[in-house]
């Protein structure tokens, strides 16, 4: 039995699109279901446009109250019957009332190497270190941002031309290489880390 992947996106959803690409043939995994908080997510479009389910759950009408935001998630999930979840550029901080359940098939692709560099303007803070190497990680999710056990990095030199969007540029390009080979063990019960 193949596994079942929902994948969680807010924005362009590359790294979705990496992901469903790897997923065919001996693949030990299929996407079931990609969801987003932005019915405007042109990774949702593209889903669609390749017979993907969707689930659009905006977060705005809940407002503060994240509870009742997942709540509507995991109804949403359900049918789908998923084994993992990729969030992959998902915008929404989860809180341990979501996470906590999936814990060990919950996967996320940060652009840093972890610990390095969790949250946002991880590409700037690398330049502004005066790091001269960069990268991605894949991680499992707990309830603590960015953190959790990795799974597998992807490295890269920083040139000393680069500014925040070519070297975000370039670490996308690793993402798009780490989180299908990252997935692809993890769905057939590999969390071996990988070092690209
Ligand atoms: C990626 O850089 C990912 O690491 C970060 O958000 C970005 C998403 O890009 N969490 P995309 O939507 O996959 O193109």
């Amino acid at each position: 039995m193949k596994k079942r992947v929902g994948i969680f996106v807010s924005g362009g959803g590359s790294n979705m699109r990496a992901l469903v690409e790897d997923m065919v043939d001996d693949h030990p995994a299929r996407p079931a279901v990609v969801v987003s908080n932005n019915e405007t997510a042109g990774g949702i479009a593209w889903a669609r446009s390749q017979s993907i389910a969707t689930e659009v759950i905006d977060h705005r009408p809940f407002g503060e109250d994240r509870a009742a935001f997942e709540s509507a998630i995991n109804s949403a999930l359900a049918p789908y019957a998923l084994d993992i979840i990729c969030l992959a550029g998902f915008m929404r901080v989860l809180t341990a009332g979501f996470v906590t359940p999936w814990q060990g098939r919950m996967l996320n692709i940060h652009p840093s190497l972890l610990p390095k560099y969790k949250g946002l303007h991880t590409h700037a803070r690398a330049l502004e270190a005066g790091d001269t190497d960069h990268g991605c990680s894949v991680h499992l999710v707990t309830p603590v941002l960015d953190d959790g056990p990795i799974l597998g990095q992807a490295r890269i030199p920083v040139d000393p031309e680069d500014t925040p969007d070519s070297l975000a540029a370039r670490v996308l390009a690793k993402e798009h290489i780490l989180y299908p080979a990252v997935l692809r063990r993890f769905a057939a019960g590999d969390t071996t880390p990988i070092t690209l």
